[in-house]
């Protein structure tokens, strides 16, 4: 019998003995989960540089398919692919990202309802759109409850610098005739870079026009409330901003 020729050699890899039976296993995807995906999505799911999956009803994955779809392929480009899983960890991961999505509602202490004056007496509307009122020279916190858990929402209002999004920046311009102009940037190529001020002014700028360019990473302008804020201000304030869970 002759040998087959490498073009010829199958390219399916054996069957996996153990494939059909394994049971996805939620510890194990647990366990995997802290290793791999804790740094994007937070140790407890609940949010980090990649949005929070503590929710019932995760939008890029309706169902179990679709989970185990974005786990291995990733998506891009801010989600990685999961090359380094087999089928059955993608399925153990899957399992235990919906049991994060089963969890009861957090028990938060402070007051809603408090805490929405505040958000309206400490100017939050400035610069953040909620339930289609203020400016969105920062992120929309319609769904801000959906998308954070309230330890991520306090660091955020203790320590902003600290939760800066991965693709957020802040930049100073200094034009030809000598304005300054700071701004989050939108777009940016080889050549030119657009910004959008807090007055919602929209800018585009040649680079090589401008007289300098300074990206202040590690800046935002959103404020530091810790110290503004008493700490039960602080508690009914977060207890609000968990409650926005978008528009049904
Ligand atoms: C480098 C950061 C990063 C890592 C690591 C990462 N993710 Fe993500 N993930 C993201 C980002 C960012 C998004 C949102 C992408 C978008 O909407 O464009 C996302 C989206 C998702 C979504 C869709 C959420 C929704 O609301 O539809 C799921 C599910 C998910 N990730 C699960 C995982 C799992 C499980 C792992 C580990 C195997 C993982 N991710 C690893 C950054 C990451
Ligand atoms: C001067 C503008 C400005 C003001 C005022 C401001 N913010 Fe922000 N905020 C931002 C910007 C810009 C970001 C995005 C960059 C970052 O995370 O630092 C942000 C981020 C956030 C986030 C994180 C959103 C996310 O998607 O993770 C929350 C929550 C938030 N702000 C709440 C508030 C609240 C509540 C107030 C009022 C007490 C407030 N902000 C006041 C500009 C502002």
């Amino acid at each position: 019998m002759r040998s087959a020729s490498p073009s010829q050699a199958s390219p399916q890899s054996p069957p996996s003995p153990t494939q059909a039976s394994a049971q996805p296993d939620p510890a194990a995807g647990k366990l995997i989960f802290e290793g791999h995906c804790a740094l994007c999505h937070g140790i407890d799911g609940g949010g980090g540089r990649g949005p929070s999956l503590r929710q019932p009803k995760l939008v890029q994955a309706a169902n179990d398919e679709a989970l185990k779809s974005v786990i291995e392929n990733g998506i891009p480009p801010d989600m990685p692919e999961a090359w380094y899983l087999s089928q059955e960890e993608i399925a153990s991961v899957a399992a235990y990202v919906r049991r994060l999505g089963n969890v009861v509602p957090e028990v938060l202490p402070g007051d809603p309802a408090r805490g929405k004056a505040i958000y309206a007496r400490n100017g939050c509307s400035a610069c953040h759109i909620l339930d289609g009122e203020g400016s969105g020279y920062g992120p929309e916190l319609t769904d801000a409850g959906a998308r954070r858990g309230s330890a991520r929402l306090r660091e955020t209002l203790q320590n902003p610098t600290k939760t800066i999004p991965e693709k957020f920046l802040f930049v100073e311009a200094a034009t030809p005739s000598g304005q300054t102009i700071r701004g989050i940037r939108l777009n940016e190529d080889s050549f030119t870079i657009q910004l959008k001020d807090q007055q919602g002014r929209f800018y585009s700028f040649r680079k090589s026009e401008l007289r300098d360019l300074k990206k202040l990473r590690g800046e935002t302008p959103m404020p530091p409330y810790g110290s503004v804020l008493s700490p039960a201000d602080l508690d009914d304030l977060i207890h609000f901003l968990a409650s926005q869970r978008g528009k049904p």
